[in-house]
Parts: C-alpha cells; structure tokens; sequence
C-alpha cells in the first residue's frame, strides 16, 4: 500500500527534479546567449614570435562582431596573414589567447574548429589534378557526404558565385583567374561555415573582374550573414568592402574604423593611406584636364 506521506514524498522530489531541469535550461540558454552575444572571433593580448625569436605580432587585441566583415589593411610584411593563420590554427600564438564562438580555439578539435572556418587564398587554394567540382567538394567529402548530395552543393555553389554548372568539370588551368577565384569563394562555402578568412583573394585579378568579384561578393555577404575577416593592402577595397578597418602597421594594430572614420581620421597612418588613395584619384582625373 502506498501511503499519502509516499506520495507526497514522490511528488515533491518530481517536483523539485523538474525546478532543477528548467533552471538547467535556463541556465544554458543563458551561456548560449552570451556565447552568442560576444565577438564571433576574439584576439586577447596575442603576440606571436618566429622561432628565430622576432616578433611578428605583438599584443594583438581585436573582437571580430557576427556577420561583418573587417578588413585587415595593412602594407606587406605587416602581419595581416599571420593574424588570419592563428584564426583557423594554421599558426599558434606565442602567448595571449584566440577565441572563436565564444571558445579557447586552442582548446577545440583542430580539425572540428577548420570545419567551422571557410579560408579562401590567391591561386594557389586549388589542387590543379582535381576538376573544379572535386575541388569545391574537398571538405563535404572529407566529411563523408554521399556523392550525389556533394554534386547537388557544388551545383548550387557554382550559380550562386557566377559560375556555369558545365565547368563542375574543368581543371583549375582550363579557368580564368577571375573564375578560379570564384572557384576559392565556392569552395571556403562548401560546407557553409560561418566564418570566411579572405586572404587578398582578389588581389591578383584585371581591375574589371576585381570590381565585378567584390560587388558579387557584397552581395552574396548581404545574403548569408558570414563573419569576414578580409585581408588586403588596398584602401579601395578595404573601404568598399569593409564593416571596420583594422589598421595594421609592423605587427601591431594601429586602429580599428568605420570607412567614413577612416576617410577623416586624425591618425597619421590612416591618414597617409587615403592621401596616398586620394592622390592616385587625383592624377587620374587631372590627367583629363
Ligand atoms: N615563416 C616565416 N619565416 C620568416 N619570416 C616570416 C615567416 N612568416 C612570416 N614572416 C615575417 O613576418 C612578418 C609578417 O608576415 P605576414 O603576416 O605574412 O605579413 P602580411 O600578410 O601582412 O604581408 C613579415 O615580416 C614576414 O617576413
Ligand atoms: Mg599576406
């Protein structure tokens, strides 16, 4: 026979079991939502050293916010791709910390973190002996998709980077570099990561299919919301592309802008790039006169 003070036992501790589950859940809606809340992309004091001992970045503080693209402008030699290789761990950091949705990247699976992080390079991103639908499929197949459902995505890439579905099966030499870099945009999306690195993936393309690939990928940006961190050493496309400007000068990061900021900034190295900007606007329309 179960008694009344059974019961009531059962009752309270069910009770109490369910107080304890829905504060479980509220607390880990609310370490989501700060998860969510904070910067996509973390640099904490981050300074990295060759092996040979020179400094290459030094402390390095940066929050890359969901769904911008920032842009790392800086001259050659200025630390941008080494900034973008301790993103996805191609690099370590000396000391400091990166931390990526919220997480210590050095803590993560490597290859679960490369996973979440699309990286697009000039040229040399794709494997010349694979067609370009192999290329675009290397990390869906490397995650074990069923061919058929690899297809269907390089299909969809390809329209949605500007390409024919019938060059799926060209090689990387049978492209033009503007297409090969449409190839690179596809790819990085493969398995649609939320983060994009861009590491001046249009820098070696005619002025034409440069224009032509950073207003398609303007847009493409207004339709899938990646966050972006965009290298390049031209203020025209830093400007036109970029929700903030990370100024970068000798391993360090001078400033970070707004490009209307940017384009009236006091800082004497911002300054200097758009009088060096301005100046080649200049030449060009006095040169009509
Ligand atoms: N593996 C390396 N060996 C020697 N020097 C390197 C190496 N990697 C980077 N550096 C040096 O570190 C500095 C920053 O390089 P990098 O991040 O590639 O600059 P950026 O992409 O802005 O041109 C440069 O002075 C470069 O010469
Ligand atoms: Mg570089």
């Amino acid at each position: 026979m179960t008694s009344y003070a059974q019961v009531k036992r059962v009752a309270l501790g069910q009770a109490r079991s369910m107080q304890r589950s829905a504060l479980n859940l509220i607390c880990l809606a609310t370490m989501e939502r700060d998860a969510t809340n904070g910067p996509a992309i973390e640099f904490r004091d981050v300074t990295y050293d060759l092996p040979n001992g020179q400094r290459v970045l030094a402390s390095l503080n940066l929050g890359v916010q969901r769904g911008e693209i920032l842009v790392l402008l800086g001259r050659s030699g200025s630390g941008k791709t080494t900034t973008l290789k301790l993103i996805n761990r191609l690099l370590s950091p000396t000391s400091g910390e990166i931390r990526v949705e919220g997480k210590a990247a050095s803590a993560e699976d490597v290859v679960r973190l490369r996973r979440r992080i699309g990286y697009v390079i000039q040229e040399i991103g794709l494997f010349p002996h694979y067609t370009v639908e192999r290329n675009i499929g290397l990390v869906p197949s490397i995650e074990g998709w069923p061919q058929e459902k690899i297809h269907t995505r390089a299909t969809e890439l390809l329209q949605m980077v500007g390409l024919d579905a019938q060059l799926a099966l060209r090689y990387p030499h049978q492209l033009s570099g503007g297409q090969r870099q449409r190839v690179g945009v596809a790819r990085a999306l493969a398995a649609d990561p939320q983060i994009l690195l861009m590491d001046e993936p249009f820098g070696a393309l005619d002025p034409l299919t440069r224009d032509e690939l950073q207003r398609e990928f303007l847009s493409l940006q207004r339709r899938l919301h990646k966050t972006v961190v965009f290298v390049t050493h031209d203020l025209n496309e830093a400007l036109r592309l970029g929700s903030r400007i990370a100024l970068m000068e000798a391993g360090t990061l001078v400033t970070v802008l707004s490009p209307a900021d940017f384009l009236r900034s006091n800082n004497p190295l911002a300054a200097a790039y758009v009088r060096a900007f301005g100046s080649g606007l200049d030449s060009a329309a006095n040169r009509g006169a």
